[in-house]
């Protein structure tokens, strides 16, 4: 798989700068809070480790998993949660982050599950925006990279889940 055609279309070094101007206005909207940072697994997990490295205020960290099942690179629309996160988030500031909205199918009902849990406050950070794409009205509070429409691999995003490792971001050629 990792024989496809693919091109970078964000460099370590992009990303890097991407992830720090992020952590830095996280921290700065967070300053003095008691932040809890829930991941959403899988793609997320390499993004997450880099930006919590980056921030300059303490967070704890969990996961949730959110299968959309579909065949190939669709959502079908439908999302269950596989994983539930092992915190209690009621009144606490809470930010998701998440790879990428595509649809925003996924996050929308994520955002609904969790609130019905009362936190105090939930942001969305996604390092990835496929804008475009949307089929439901959905805005990520923090943004790494818009992009258009293409089908990426690459720092936590896979294909058939392959490629998860690279350090970079790639579009794959058709
Ligand atoms: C991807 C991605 C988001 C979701 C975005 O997850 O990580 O969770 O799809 O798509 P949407 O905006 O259309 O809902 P995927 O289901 O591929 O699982 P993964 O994170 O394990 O790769």
């Amino acid at each position: 798989m990792d024989e496809m055609r693919k091109e970078v279309l964000y460099s370590r070094a992009e990303i890097q700068k991407k992830v720090k101007e992020i952590a830095s206005r996280i921290s700065h909207d967070y300053a003095g809070r008691e932040l809890i940072i829930i991941g959403i697994l899988k793609g997320a997990f390499i993004f997450m480790a880099d930006l919590i490295r980056e921030l300059s205020i303490p967070c704890m960290i969990d996961f949730v998993r959110a299968a959309s099942y579909g065949a190939g690179q669709e959502t079908s629309g439908k999302v269950v949660m596989t994983k539930d996160i092992e915190t209690s988030i009621k009144g606490k500031d809470i930010l998701i982050v998440e790879d990428i909205v595509d649809t925003g199918l996924t996050l929308a009902y994520l955002v609904g599950w969790l609130k019905e849990r009362n936190p105090r406050s939930l942001k969305v950070c996604a390092f990835l925006d496929k804008r475009k794409r949307r089929k439901v009205d959905f805005e990520a509070d923090y943004v790494g990279f818009t992009m258009d429409d293409g089908f990426v691999v690459g720092y936590g995003l896979d294909f058939n889940e392959q490629s998860r490792y690279l350090p970079e971001v790639y579009l794959v050629k058709k």
